[in-house]
């Protein structure tokens, strides 16, 4: 398999556009991530910023890209790590601020630690100052900071920005649109795990923990030199009702289901998928019924994740399917003086669901696996339009009750896929990953 990339001009591009939208009378500022400590001297895996990554491909902590529009000597600046070897002895080798121009486009490179004498100056005579407000309380003071000493020349003629933006407003709605490139990474990311996941299944059995389940995902991304876009959950029987579980440390149990949401992220585009399938190869009576509603509903979804409909549509068509299903199974109660449609729109009304589907039924997905971008616009839900990667994972996940027949008792179901939004209607990237019941009962019997 090739792996794609995204092209050094796509990312000048992606400058370029942004500093068309923010015009010549703005700056705009973007921090890199910094390590996090784990734990006293050792720190988590660096994951860079995904704003930060998307407008330069630097992967580095301790660094500032500046946008400053039609600046004569250079409208992109890069303030990060100098080269040092006896640092870089410990932590690994720096592009440096040569590697910043040569490697990643910088017009012009300073050390991270003349940012406080320099940037005010990038600011001077500016209007508007475009960042990522209250994202980070430290960088909002910096941000402070530098406009405090702008503003202490202005005796000298100098003048102050005298407007704060948010970033995200111009920033977020460009990451919502997938380019071509963007598509092929997300498209390589879903391949991967569509493999992965396939495999688990197929080898998954009685008596396994959920956390040897979960090292196998770990091991096959990295074999990829992929990581896990977020930690993965592998919960079987009642830990598949628990949404974020993530302890993975119990034993898998013989007449139970396992949920397994695992994606992997390559250069930061992120997979996200969920399967749901019986430890021991074969569904139960009970988990065939709810599984068959949950498959439908997401079906019922992503039939209407396309142009001209609104953001909510899928989630509405995911709901009616979900209501109609427990209805008819007994898990929702009817109003016996009403007509089945008439109950059935009156549990919507009332979001009876919600004990048993209690989430939306997805997300926007890209560099970020709940990925940036607004909702709604002006006060109405989103209308989908193509370019846009969303998630597609409706579920039901059975607490017990006093209310409900004990054979739906600890059921919990996902199933999730990400899906593109295209001209023509979507593509589902995630499709190739089976989730039918006689399928997956297929895969899993021993051949
Ligand atoms: N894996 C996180 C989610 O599905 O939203
Ligand atoms: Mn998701
Ligand atoms: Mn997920």
């Amino acid at each position: 398999m090739n792996k794609p990339q995204i092209s050094a001009d796509e990312f000048a591009q992606r400058r370029k556009t942004l500093m068309q939208q923010i015009g010549n009378q703005a700056i705009a500022i973007v921090s890199a991530a910094g390590l996090k400590v784990r734990n006293r001297d050792a720190e988590y895996s660096f994951r860079q910023d995904s704003d930060f990554l998307y407008l330069s491909h630097f992967n580095e902590p301790d660094a500032i890209l500046v946008l400053v529009p039609e600046r004569a000597e250079g409208e992109f600046i890069l303030f990060c790590e100098e080269k040092n070897p006896k640092i870089e002895q410990w932590t690994g080798v720096r592009a440096g601020l040569e590697g910043a121009k040569s490697l990643y486009a910088a017009d012009e490179s300073f050390s991270i630690k003349q940012i406080d004498q320099i940037l005010p100056s990038l600011m001077e005579g500016k209007q508007s100052i475009y960042y990522s407000m209250a994202s980070d309380f430290d960088f909002d003071q910096r941000v402070m900071q530098w406009l405090a000493s702008v503003k202490k020349k202005i005796r000298q003629g100098i003048t102050a920005p005298h407007q704060l933006i948010n970033l995200d407003q111009v920033l977020h709605e460009m990451r919502l649109i997938k380019s071509t490139a963007e598509i092929a990474m997300m498209q390589y990311a879903a391949n991967i795990s569509i493999a992965v996941h396939r495999i688990a299944m197929r080898q998954c059995s009685v008596g396994q923990y959920e956390y040897e389940i979960e090292a196998y995902f770990k091991y096959a991304f990295t074999s990829y030199g992929m990581s896990e876009a977020y930690t993965s959950i592998v919960g079987g029987g009642k830990n598949a009702c628990i949404l974020h579980y993530i302890n993975n440390d119990q034993t898998l149990n013989d007449k139970e289901l396992l949920l397994i949401d695992a994606g992997a992220e390559y250069q930061a585009y992120a997979s996200d998928i969920t399967r749901t399938f019986p430890i021991n190869g074969r569904f139960t009576a009970a988990q065939k019924q709810l599984y068959q509603i949950v498959l439908d509903a997401q079906r019922a979804a992503i039939a209407v994740a396309t142009p001209n409909h609104h953001w909510d549509e899928p989630h509405q068509a995911a709901v009616a399917v979900i209501t109609k299903g427990l209805l008819k199974l007994g898990i929702l109660k009817a109003d016996k003086r009403r007509s089945q449609q008439k109950n059935i729109q009156q549990l919507i009304k009332d979001e009876a669901y919600t004990p048993y589907y209690m989430h939306k039924t997805g997300h926007w997905l890209g560099l970020d696996v709940h990925d940036v971008g607004d909702y709604r616009v002006d006060g109405q839900w989103r209308t989908l339009q193509a370019g846009m990667v969303i998630t597609v994972e409706p579920g039901l996940y059975i607490s017990p009750s006093k209310d409900i027949d004990k054979k739906w008792w600890n059921i919990g179901i996902r199933i999730e896929d990400d899906v593109l939004i295209t001209d023509k209607g979507n593509r589902v990237l995630t499709q190739d990953l089976i989730k039918e019941i006689d399928d997956i009962e297929a895969l899993m019997s021993p051949s």
